[in-house]
């Protein structure tokens, strides 16, 4: 079935929308992202994304080509034409188009392109099982704050761990474990405290991180925001990975290594299951 994707203000058919070959996006991966989860046909976390999506277009001096209230109209208006009820909504804006060139004019309109993905966020069969993950050294670029769009290190790191048969990889930096290649990692230490990276510029502000980081407050699991060695994590009584894709998935081996008895863990799961309820409660609707 053909997507009604969104193209610099207007809806298209995906087969017919186009975007320049001198778009900047392209050329020089000069663009950010978002990538927001749908329930139920509702959005979640919209307002952490939203303001994310701010503060990455204030880093790069992208002019915002849509208010806030303008973007939220038109995730709405995403999720009715494809009828989207679980799944994902990618949204990009690039610094425009125009002959290529490092230095880029002040005036250049952005390109904004929104699509969806179809998929059950509410029902993922991995959350049963676990994931493995694989650590490489971390090689991007040293502002992951801000969500851009040059993804090919993640891109090539996940690919080569897949065939080395692990599932994703965890990139390590200075001894320590940053992040994954599109998620945040924590582990939960044997007293049953919730750790994880503090907010730097080595890592995207996760919007599902920080929602986990208020639940588990709220919930009486113990937080505490640092970093921490590969060594510390494959000892950890549990480990897990979260973004707006998988909201918590629990990771079950690093680098072969078992986590705990090597199963997902009742904190992990606890979690997930109470940011299920906060995303269906929080959700935004038309
Ligand atoms: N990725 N870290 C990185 C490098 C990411 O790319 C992502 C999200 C996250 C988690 O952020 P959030 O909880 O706001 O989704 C952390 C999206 C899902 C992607 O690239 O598809």
């Amino acid at each position: 079935m053909s997507r009604t994707v969104y193209v610099n203000g207007e809806w298209v058919a995906e087969e017919n929308a186009k975007v320049s070959v001198f778009d900047r996006g392209y050329l020089f991966a000069d663009a950010i992202y978002e990538v927001t989860a749908v329930a139920n046909g509702r959005l979640i976390d919209f307002t952490g994304h939203a303001a994310r999506l701010a503060r990455s277009l204030e880093a790069l001096g992208i002019k915002p080509p849509v208010t806030n209230d303008v973007l939220k109209t038109l995730h709405f208006e995403i999720i009715r034409r494809n009828e989207l009820t679980n799944g994902l909504i990618y949204l990009q804006i690039s610094r425009g188009a125009e002959d290529r060139d490092f230095l880029y004019s002040a005036s250049l309109e952005p390109t904004i392109v929104m699509f969806t993905q179809a998929r059950n966020v509410l029902a993922n069969p991995r959350w049963e099982t676990g994931i493995s993950v694989a650590t490489v050294p971390e090689g991007r670029w040293s502002n992951r704050q801000i969500k851009t769009v040059q993804l090919l290190y993640s891109s090539m790191a996940k690919m080569e761990v897949q065939r080395k048969g692990a599932d994703d990889a965890l990139f390590v930096e200075d001894g320590f474990i940053t992040e994954g290649t599109s998620n945040n990692f924590h582990i939960v230490t044997s007293d049953g405290k919730l750790i994880t990276r503090a907010l730097s510029n080595a890592l995207l502000h996760g919007i599902t991180r920080s929602s986990i980081l208020d639940i588990a407050e709220k919930n009486g699991i113990p937080t505490e925001q640092r970093s921490f060695t590969p060594d510390e994590a494959k000892s950890a009584a549990e480990a897990f990975i979260t973004s707006a894709g998988v909201f918590v998935m629990p990771v079950i081996a690093i680098d072969g290594q078992k986590i705990g008895d090597g199963k997902p863990g009742p904190i992990s799961q606890k979690l997930r299951s109470l940011y299920i309820q906060h995303s269906i409660d929080t959700s935004e609707g038309p």
